[in-house]
């Protein structure tokens, strides 16, 4: 009998997707047959990209990539992991301060689902600095986000500023 396929979740706000992001998809993707990138529904107070866009922007970057796929979802994260037949979720920590808040969720995630583990990836070294609340930052004072998020979404964030500006004026 053929073994079932580990299924990932990856889930986060990922407003925007940021390489830092990419990193941890990509080694996700060795540890799991197929990685769910799962992107919260919340009512955030002041999202750069609707979760419509978010998700659209996370297929963009890993099209042609199968074992990736980009969700929405909303409720319990472990509800989602049950319903996906999900048996890792996959989080990044980038520092002691996520490692903190990490640990809570992980425990608490698996108190609420025991057959769930949660996996804590590091970074690659090149990318532990970037976080989507300082590219929202960066982007909404006009700076570049050039090298801290894939080409596609520095693409989607030119698109949101420049129809900002034509709003503006
Ligand atoms: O990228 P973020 O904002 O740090 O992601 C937080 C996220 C989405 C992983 C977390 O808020 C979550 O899982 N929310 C779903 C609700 C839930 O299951 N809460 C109990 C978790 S301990």
């Amino acid at each position: 009998m053929a073994a079932s396929p580990r299924i990932a979740v990856f889930p986060g706000s990922f407003d925007p997707l940021t390489n830092g992001h990419v990193d941890l998809i990509e080694r996700a993707t060795h540890l799991a047959d197929r990685v769910i990138v799962a992107v919260l529904k919340n009512a955030g107070k002041q999202p750069l990209f609707g979760v419509d866009d978010r998700v659209a922007m996370i297929r963009e970057v890993f099209a042609g990539r199968a074992e990736v796929v980009a969700d929405a979802f909303s409720g319990l994260l472990m509800d989602y992991a049950r319903a996906h037949k999900a048996s890792i979720v996959i989080r990044g920590v980038r520092s002691a301060a996520d490692l903190d808040y990490e640990r809570q969720m992980a425990l608490t995630n698996r108190h609420l689902n025991p057959d769930v583990d949660t996996v804590l990836l590091l970074p690659s070294a090149g990318v532990g600095h970037i976080s989507s609340s300082l590219v929202r930052e960066i982007a909404s004072l006009g700076g570049s986000v050039h090298g801290m998020v894939p080409p596609a979404v520095e693409t989607w964030i030119a698109r949101r500023s420049s129809a900002a500006r034509t709003h503006s004026v």
